[in-house]
């Protein structure tokens, strides 16, 4: 037995649900290029839990079921106040809050095909509002109620800052969660479904994802790049800064793919809403600072950006609080978590790989009083 060193290569599971083939990536065969440019992140969690994107009614209604389900229960809001709140990272917030989610729905531990996917709406509605009331409670404001009339992204940026969004800001966002929704075995999906690939219950799936897309290396990198941003502060200042970090053998976060080879897909898409984003707010040193890492670290290393790169600017454009953006992503990767979810369930088989034993050969106890 030879181990791989992360599983690189490694073909764990069969998924209908999202692909990377030739640095492409499709969510159910549809390229991601073509769904930003053209469908609405509801229309995406509906692609990736049915397999075909909804009619207009079939959109309605989930829309609607979306809506109708945000509104958190007092407890788990209540909770929050018992946090150590200013110390506490956001992510650890929302991996806390989805668990005690759990608590409060009486179906969590039903496992029928159905009680599933209603558990899959009330989740994926309620993560904007948990990331959004903690975001607030910590600065001490009231949590903002969701409003049935208007879309996710809408929603989700009018309970985070209070007030009615603006329409590029609704686009952004939008365009935003759709790019984050799925992308095939990542580290957090692959956790969720050997989770629930024991029989365990959807909050326990989501929860261990959540704590996987945690990492620097996964999700929490959009954080990490924008506090390099930060440091880097001018234009100017971007090459040397690089050029030190790599002769430090340090990592520049937001470059590098274990998968993509050319290029992350998303990555093109990010760094245009970035670049318009920027103009608008005028502050366009957040895109140029971003260019000129690319340019200076790509000389050096054959790594393009990837998904969370150009993510960071765009997120601090839209006045977002910079330990907010990996949340954001989770806000939207738990439609994908989800789908991994119910697609294991409806062909489980326990997961459970083997591990090459690189221990000491075989010995004898040695009575604690003699060692
Ligand atoms: N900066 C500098 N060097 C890098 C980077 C980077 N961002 N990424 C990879 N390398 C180098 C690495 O040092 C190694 O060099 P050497 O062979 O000389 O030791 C080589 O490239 C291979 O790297 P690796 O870490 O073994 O590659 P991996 O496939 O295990 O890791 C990765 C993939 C994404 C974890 C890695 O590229 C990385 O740490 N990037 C920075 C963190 C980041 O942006 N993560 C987000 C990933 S994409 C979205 C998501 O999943 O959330």
């Amino acid at each position: 037995m030879t181990a791989t060193r992360g599983l690189e290569g490694i073909v764990a599971t069969t998924s209908s649900v999202s692909s990377i083939i030739d640095d492409t990536l499709t969510y159910v065969g549809y390229n991601i290029d073509d769904l930003t440019e053209n469908a609405s992140f509801e229309e995406i969690i509906y692609l990736l839990w049915h397999l075909e994107l909804p009619n207009k009614e079939q959109l309605k209604e989930l829309k609607q079921q979306l809506a109708e389900n945000m509104e958190l229960p007092k407890e788990v809001i209540d909770s929050f106040k018992s946090y150590p709140i200013n110390k506490v990272h956001p992510m650890a917030a929302l991996r806390t809050a989805v668990s005690a989610l759990g608590l409060y729905d009486e179906e969590a531990d039903i496992m029928e095909k159905e009680a599933n996917y209603r558990k899959a709406i009330r989740l994926q509605a309620k993560m904007p509002a948990i990331v959004a009331a903690f975001s607030r409670v910590r600065k001490g404001l009231e949590p903002v109620a969701p409003r049935k009339d208007m879309g996710f992204a809408e929603n989700f940026l009018y309970m985070l800052k209070g007030e009615q969004p603006e329409p590029i800001e609704i686009e952004a966002m939008d365009k935003a969660l759709v790019l984050h929704a799925d992308h095939e075995l990542n580290a957090s999906t692959f956790t969720a479904r050997v989770c629930v690939a024991t029989l365990s219950d959807v909050y326990s799936g989501v929860t261990a994802a959540i704590g996987a897309l945690k990492g620097p290396l996964h999700g929490g990198a959009n954080e990490q790049v924008m506090k390099m941003l930060s440091e880097i502060g001018t234009e100017d200042k971007a090459e040397q800064y690089i050029l030190n970090k790599l002769k430090n053998k340090e990592k520049i976060m937001g470059f590098g793919h274990r998968v993509y080879r050319k290029g992350d897909p998303r990555a093109k898409h990010l760094r245009a809403m970035s670049k318009k984003l920027t103009e608008i707010t005028g502050e366009p040193e957040w895109y140029n600072i971003s260019v000129k890492v690319q340019e200076v670290f790509t000389s050096q290393k054959p790594l393009p950006p990837n998904v969370d790169f150009y993510s960071a600017s765009v997120y601090h454009s839209l006045g977002i609080d910079h330990d907010l953006f990996t949340p954001i992503f989770a806000v939207s990767r738990v439609s994908g978590w989800l789908a991994h979810i119910l697609e294991q369930y409806e062909n489980n088989r326990l997961i459970r790989p083997r591990a090459e034993y690189t221990g000491p050969g075989m010995r004898q106890y040695v009575p604690v009083e003699e060692r």
